[in-house]
């Protein structure tokens, strides 16, 4: 059939045209200074071929490193989630005052080295110089103390010094950071070091974990006084920094490295002789747990670490035999009981450490560790692991080490004593099992496999307990 054309009537608009007055010549005015000051206009002559460098401090990530780097991603976020940690992501930048008021002023990461600018709308803001007081500041907003305690959780990203860089230090770094709120038992601090040196251990990396008591505030006070007295009597000895430091914040002269501070450091009082009974005990405790689980320390008096927010536990992971110089702190942390509060939450004791993951890749290439391509298969079983009295809570920790060796892991929480708490957590899991563990069963070797459903109790060799828990293996493996 014949298409028949449409008519398409084109109505011819009628533009008036109007008269043309003269325009009075505008005054062009220079744009507002504040738009100026923000961009710089790039003169075109002279940018024309010019190339782009890369800001001083700043590191491409290349192909070349892509297996160690996906092999430390991979084997952070396995431990992390094999000792029960939940993810968090809290953004780069934060309210400059965040880390004034916890890192601290008189430190170098405030005073020297932090990011600090204001943004189009006048706040001061800064770039996260470490983690630690961001995900305080996320706890607290997001009300997790209401959660079951302790809120274990734990993050991989950048950070950002402005530090005279060299080998090992950067201005962008990423640190593999865990956090562990809401429980003051030493049981968490040795936790937190377990992940920390068995993270080491994965990778085939060889450290030293060092370790010391701070005290709580009014042990360091006391501390402080001594110690500063001390320092004053030998201050024509000192080297010029650490005069600086004396006066700033004493306690960090005890971290310097110069022979001449070195010398003097020699006679300096202890802060071990400072603490409380309190502190000591928590101390003495932490060191038992490392040792029921096998892992070696080495005990360090002078160690303080640089961060103002320290209580009790401090400790660093080291590369034990670093002749060549450059950084040899790979990573470090410890117990903060006061700074949820400081920036307006609950009371909250919290424990913690980072690892700074430059540093480690560094070392995997000097001890020629390839990294590895692939994940480890660990299986996470529906089970959960209850414990009765202090000498089960250590058999427990020992127990859990080498069922995570076996690439076998479980939920626990070491922070709950009572049997009828943490049941109810198991059930809260969704637990299908729960191994008990009391004082008969330490001293019988033997462990309580309870079937939650039916009650049903069945008693079995510690020795062969992760063999009969990878039995009891099903699908609907829980979270949490
Ligand atoms: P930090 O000792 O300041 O602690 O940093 C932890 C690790 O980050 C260091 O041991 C190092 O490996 C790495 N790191 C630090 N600065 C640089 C840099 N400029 N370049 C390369 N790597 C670097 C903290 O940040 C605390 N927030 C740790 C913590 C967590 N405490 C309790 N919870």
């Amino acid at each position: 059939m014949p298409v028949k054309k449409k008519s398409v009537s084109v109505k011819k608009k009628v533009v008036k045209r109007k008269e043309i007055k003269p325009v009075k010549a505008k005054k062009v005015l220079p744009p507002k200074k504040k738009e100026r000051e923000d961009v710089e206009v790039p003169d075109k002559k002279k940018v024309a071929g010019q190339q782009y460098t890369l800001v001083r401090g700043m590191r491409d990530i290349l192909p070349k490193d892509e297996d160690k780097w996906f092999s430390l991603q991979h084997v952070a976020e396995d431990i992390a989630r094999a000792y029960g940690f939940g993810y968090i992501e809290t953004p780069i930048v934060e309210s400059a005052n965040l880390f004034i008021r916890s890192v601290g002023k008189g430190t170098d990461i405030v005073d020297k080295e932090m990011y600090v600018f204001d943004d189009r709308d006048g706040n001061k803001v800064a770039l996260r110089p470490e983690l630690t007081a961001s995900v305080c500041r996320a706890y607290i907003n997001h009300g997790m103390h209401n959660q079951v305690q302790p809120v274990k959780l734990w993050y991989s990203g950048p950070m950002f010094r402005h530090d005279r860089p060299q080998a090992g230090r950067y201005r962008e770094f990423h640190q593999f950071d865990c956090e562990s709120f809401g429980v003051h038992d030493p049981v968490i601090d040795a936790e937190l070091i377990a992940v920390g040196y068995n993270f080491f251990r994965d990778l085939g990396i060889n450290v030293e974990v060092q370790i010391n008591s701070i005290g709580n505030l009014e042990d360091r006070q006391r501390y402080l006084v001594e110690l500063t007295g001390f320092l004053r009597s030998r201050r024509g000895q000192l080297s010029e920094e650490s005069k600086k430091r004396l006066l700033k914040n004493p306690l960090r002269v005890l971290d310097s490295k110069e022979p001449e501070d070195q010398a003097v450091l020699e006679d300096a009082p202890q802060i071990l002789d400072w603490l409380s009974d309190e502190s000591k005990s928590f101390f003495m405790k932490t060191l038992e747990y490392l040792d029921e689980m096998s892992i070696p320390y080495v005990l360090n008096s002078r160690l303080v670490r640089g961060l103002d927010y320290y209580t009790d536990t401090v400790f660093e992971f080291f590369v034990p035999d670093n002749t060549e110089g450059g950084q040899s702190a790979l990573g470090g942390g410890g117990r903060y009981n006061l700074l949820v509060e400081q920036l307006g939450g609950v009371p909250t004791p919290a424990c913690g450490f980072a690892i700074g993951i430059e540093r480690v890749m560094i070392e995997m290439e000097r001890q020629k560790k390839e990294g590895m391509i692939g994940r480890k298969d660990t299986q996470k079983l529906p089970v959960f692991f209850a414990q009765l009295g202090e000498q089960a809570r250590r058999r427990t920790l020992f127990l859990l080490e080498e069922m995570r060796r076996e690439n076998t892991t479980v939920h626990f929480n070491l922070a709950k004593t009572s049997l009828k708490a943490q049941l109810e957590i198991a059930n809260k899991l969704g637990a299908t099992h729960t191994v008990i563990i009391g004082q008969k069963e330490v001293q019988d070797g033997t462990a309580i496999i309870r079937d939650m459903e039916s009650g049903i109790q069945e008693i079995v060799d510690q020795r062969k307990l992760a063999g009969e828990l990878k039995k009891l293996r099903r699908i609907d493996v829980v979270s949490g």
